[in-house]
């Protein structure tokens, strides 16, 4: 056998076995992003949620919609740094998830917090600075969601569906700035988030420089 045909099966046997890897690890990582939420209907069904219950789930669900978040973002340096492509399978179910604990945050804003009194949440999205902002947050997640299937990357076209996807990046942003904006004191995790979130967008803005 020729050595470039042997090397030729070596690749596909590795590709072979990084495709059942993925097989397997996709399976496993949407079981393991569904653990925070099931924690915390076990922490609410045995009253384990502290004084104030309503406010520990809608911040729960907010700090694993921005994890979400940035783990999301995370998947393109780390495929950068690695050279392990395939990581690239996982950043739409990671996306996905990140819109899922939004919407759970918010509706347990809505609904917990506010007991679905409409006009008293619109007061709130006027007059409270970091609950505009979060809406504004969901508001640039809803078109990414929307256009997740294969059927809409089709549709959309890969170039325009690849520069309506970095709005992801605004997402982010706000997420951090929604968090300062919510915090009174004690500043050291929203400025955790907001260092990560800097070198996750900074590497971006290394690889585009001329
Ligand atoms: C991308 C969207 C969003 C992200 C990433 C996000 C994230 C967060 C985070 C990290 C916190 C602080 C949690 C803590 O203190 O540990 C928070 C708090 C909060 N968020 Fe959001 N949020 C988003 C959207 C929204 C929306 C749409 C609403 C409501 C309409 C909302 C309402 C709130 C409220 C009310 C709190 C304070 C909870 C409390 O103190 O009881 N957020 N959010």
């Amino acid at each position: 056998m020729h050595g470039r045909d042997f090397r030729g099966i070596t690749t596909a046997m590795t590709e072979t076995g990084s495709h059942f890897a993925m097989r397997a690890l996709k399976p496993a990582v949407f079981a393991a992003s569904l653990i925070p939420v099931t924690l915390l209907a076990i922490r609410a069904f045995t009253g384990d949620l502290g004084a104030n219950p309503i406010e520990a789930v809608t911040r729960d669900l907010g700090d694993w919609a921005l994890r979400f978040l940035l783990i999301a973002l995370a998947v393109t340096p780390v495929r950068l740094v690695t050279g392990w492509n395939q990581i690239a399978r996982l950043r739409r179910m990671l996306g996905l998830f990140a819109f899922f604990y939004v919407c759970l945050h918010m509706l347990a804003y809505v609904g917990l917090d506010q007991f679905f009194d409409w006009p008293a949440i619109w007061r709130d999205i006027v007059k409270r600075v970091y609950i505009t902002i979060g809406v504004a947050a969901l508001a640039t997640l809803v078109p990414l969601a929307v256009t997740s299937t294969d059927a809409m990357v089709r549709r959309v076209g890969g170039k325009r569906w690849r520069a309506l996807h970095r709005i992801v990046y605004a997402a982010g942003v706000l997420g951090v700035v929604h968090y300062f904006f919510m915090i009174k004191a004690g500043y050291v995790e929203p400025a955790i988030y907001a260092a990560v979130l800097a070198v996750l967008l900074g590497v971006r803005a290394v690889r585009r420089w001329p």
